[in-house]
């Protein structure tokens, strides 16, 4: 069964206080997206293997851990995933972003692919999927089950706000992928938000409502 962790922290909270409110402007929005993401990558690759190696400080020598050559790969979810991608890159400098696109068709909320580029070499990496939204699940499972296609073993998915109901979707379809989220929140309605949720992700990152 998939695990899901869910980031019960202050400064979580605060951010995420920050994010719900709807007169949150585009800039405030998209920093605290940023500042929530950065959090909740030290937490999702907690379980990264280590290498350990030996450096020469200035006093002694020492044993320390590094993380090798672990290949990582971002995986955001277009578009509202490319909000999370730069915050994660600066804690894994070396990672590779592939992308997915995904927009929810309005009336039957079914994802719909219109874009896919990955590294060459993703079978053999870590690949952490991130959206600031899992709602009904679609999207996620979607993406998931197109990346396990490449071959890829291990798979994480990272959002900010979970819905109980895709929570629910990505544990019946991928039992092997656990969840990290910043929130989960009471339900979805009948548009199939998450409420209280945030709003429409995409549009409150790039503004375009
Ligand atoms: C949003 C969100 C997720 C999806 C979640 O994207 O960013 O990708 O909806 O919903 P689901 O769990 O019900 O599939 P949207 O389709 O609005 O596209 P956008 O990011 O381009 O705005
Ligand atoms: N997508 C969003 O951006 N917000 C929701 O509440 C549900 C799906």
């Amino acid at each position: 069964m998939a695990e899901l962790h869910v980031l019960n922290h202050p400064l979580i909270h605060h951010k995420l206080a920050v994010l719900r409110d709807k007169n949150t402007g585009v800039k405030e929005f998209r920093e605290v997206v940023g500042e929530i993401s950065t959090l909740m990558c030290y937490e999702a690759t907690r379980d990264i293997p280590t290498v350990d190696v030996e450096v020469e400080t200035p006093v002694a020598m020492a044993r320390v851990k590094t993380l090798g050559d672990t290949k990582v790969t971002i995986v955001p979810i277009l578009r509202a995933g490319l909000g999370m991608v730069d915050p994660m890159i600066k804690l894994l400098p070396s990672a590779r972003v592939g992308h997915i696109g995904l927009f929810r068709d309005p009336d039957t909320h079914e994802p719909i692919k219109y874009y896919c580029k990955m590294p060459d070499d993703i079978s053999q990496s870590r690949v952490f999927i991130v959206d600031p939204m899992l709602a009904t699940g679609g999207s996620a499972s979607a993406a998931i089950t197109f990346i396990k296609e490449y071959g890829c073993k291990s798979i994480t998915l990272v959002n900010i706000i979970a819905a109980p109901e895709g929570i629910a979707v990505i544990r019946r379809d991928h039992p092997d992928v656990n969840i990290y989220a910043a929130a989960v929140d009471e339900r979805l309605n009948e548009n199939a938000y998450i409420v209280p949720g945030l709003g429409d992700a995409g549009d409150r990152i790039f503004g375009t409502k």
